[in-house]
């Protein structure tokens, strides 16, 4: 692995008076404030009826022996009221455009069963439907993104849908709901028309898909005092041809609030082996890192286009689908999506995040793929217990970041190669202000070595004090949280800094990720 330095952010730094000399990175962090608000939907949740995500993960009904509140398991409730979770998007993924919704209304002894063709063949008994996921969001104060059926149903369904969830007239679909026991509508802002329309749902070309989509807008209505958010099925990765199309095609004018876009880290390819989650090599995890940081290229190229059809910043882009994707735990079921989460996808979260708080003039939304028990999780489940990953307690230390002031900083950092082609940084970093307080995130991704990291500030008087330090690390990159051993990884109380008349010196431990609380 070939080593070098470089400068990751801004040209700044070439002006600073400081050198790699006595550290490993240094941070300049420009105070005076961007006004760019980081959106706390970036921070964002998608849970989708795939194996045990749903079911015995968010939901074990009334009568179940696991503890529950109202049918939500309850040690799950109540991590993801700690998670501030801003957005969830439900049904799916694939699963929403197989998914009829008046299947999950009703008495749920009554309600269709079906077999889950996208996931396994699992038995899909719609026990947890639309009052189901809407009050979940309710009860935990989260704004709930609808993904609607285009592939295998009509526009007919699709608005009586929207009029079913957030009409308080008196018309069949609102007279049904309250029928079904809930008065008074839901609010929706969020809605998808669509899933993956290039490939699961529906394997259209893009122009096709922009005419469905007109289509389909134009019926869906806001009703009451409701404001739907249309979204657009949009581009997967580098198709950036996607993008342009449903831009030129569709736009703000025919109801287009956002267009969507999926990136998986998935190094092994989406056909075959994608690699274990708990086994690689040191050079296994360095592609890893470069897969996932080369989102920025592609946040990028899609930026750009939009920039260039839509100067007027009209159509937000939303990632709704994110996260790593790596082989299923041995002995389960392939197509339920099952795996393990180490350091490695901690950090990968990390860097994540450092890369869409740069693009949120135009990323205004991200969802994690996806909340439990599937994909990168934050949360695993067996029967009777809960594993909160090590990217849960990213999303929980970077709660700070939501809704706060970005802050400018520039990075000088080393970088490593790896068989991809983007460097990875040895150390990446956040800036961002709330409430008065600077909040300061910082990743090391060295395996091996501790980096000393040197911050300082264009304002010397910027910060006086730290007042709150936690660190996320661990000894060994493979580690995980298990049943059982549910606490090997876990944010502990950090303390290796020091406020000296260079600025703020902070030293990570190897593979760690660490946020501090300045004032
Ligand atoms: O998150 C798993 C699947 O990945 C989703 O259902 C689909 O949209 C994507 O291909």
């Amino acid at each position: 692995m070939h080593k070098f330095t470089t400068i990751i952010a801004g040209l700044a730094l070439l002006c600073a008076s400081f050198s790699l000399h006595a550290q490993d990175a240094t941070i300049r962090i420009h105070d005076e404030g961007t006004g760019v608000t980081i959106p706390a939907e970036i921070y964002g949740q998608f849970s989708e009826h795939l194996g045990r995500c749903i079911y015995g993960g968010l939901w074990v009904g009334k009568d179940s022996k696991v503890p529950n509140v109202e049918g939500y398991r309850k040690d799950v409730f109540d991590a993801l009221k700690a998670l501030k979770v801003p957005v969830m998007r439900w049904p799916g993924g694939c699963f929403a455009d197989d998914y009829h919704w008046m299947d999950g209304i009703g008495p749920q002894e009554k309600r269709a069963y079906i077999a889950n063709n996208n996931w396994g063949g699992t038995l899909e008994d719609n026990s947890f439907g639309t009052h189901e996921f809407l009050n979940l969001c309710e009860m935990l104060g989260i704004e709930p993104y609808i993904s609607g059926n285009v592939g295998s149903g009509s526009v007919e369904e699709m608005a009586k849908w929207v009029e079913y969830m957030t009409s308080d007239a008196s018309s069949n679909m609102a007279d049904l709901r309250r029928a079904n026991g809930r008065e008074k509508p839901w609010k929706v802002k969020y809605f998808g028309i669509g899933n993956e329309a290039w490939g699961c749902g529906g394997n259209m070309t893009p122009e096709y898909y922009s005419d469905l989509f007109r289509r389909y807008a134009t019926y869906l209505r806001d009703l009451g005092g409701n404001h739907l958010y249309k979204i657009a099925s949009g581009a997967s990765d580098y198709d950036y041809n996607w993008t342009k199309v449903l831009m030129n095609n569709i736009g703000a004018d025919k109801g287009m609030k956002g267009i969507s876009l999926h990136y998986y880290t998935n190094i092994g390819g989406w056909v075959g082996s994608k690699t274990s989650a708990t086994q690689f090599s040191d050079a296994t995890y360095y592609t890893t890192l470069s897969k996932t940081i080369e989102i920025e290229e592609v946040l990028q190229k899609h930026i750009d286009i939009m920039d260039t059809i839509d100067p007027e910043g009209r159509v937000d882009l939303l990632l709704d689908e994110w996260g790593t994707w790596f082989d299923v735990e041995p002995g389960t079921n392939p197509g339920h999506l099952y795996q393990q989460n180490t350091m490695r996808d901690a950090i990968v979260a990390a860097l994540n995040f450092d890369i869409f708080h740069k693009y949120t003039r135009r990323l205004k939304m991200a969802n994690i793929a996806q909340v439990v028990n599937v994909l990168q999780a934050m949360i695993l489940t067996n029967e009777t217990e809960m594993v909160l990953t090590p990217t849960y307690h990213v999303f929980e230390m970077y709660n700070v970041h939501q809704n706060a002031e970005f802050v400018a900083s520039d990075i000088l950092t080393k970088t490593v190669k790896s068989d991809r082609k983007c460097p990875v940084p040895e150390v990446d970093a956040t800036v961002s202000r709330k409430d008065g307080v600077m909040n300061i995130s910082l990743v090391n991704t060295d395996l091996k070595k501790a980096k000393k990291v040197l911050i300082t500030f264009d304002n010397e008087k910027a910060v006086s004090a730290i007042t709150a330090a936690r660190v996320l690390t661990s000894k060994d990159v493979h580690d995980y949280n298990d049943f059982g051993k549910a606490n090997v990884v876990e944010p502990k109380a950090f303390k290796d800094y020091k406020l000296t008349k260079a600025g703020l010196e902070v030293t990570l431990p190897p593979c760690s990720i660490a946020v501090l609380a300045a004032k």
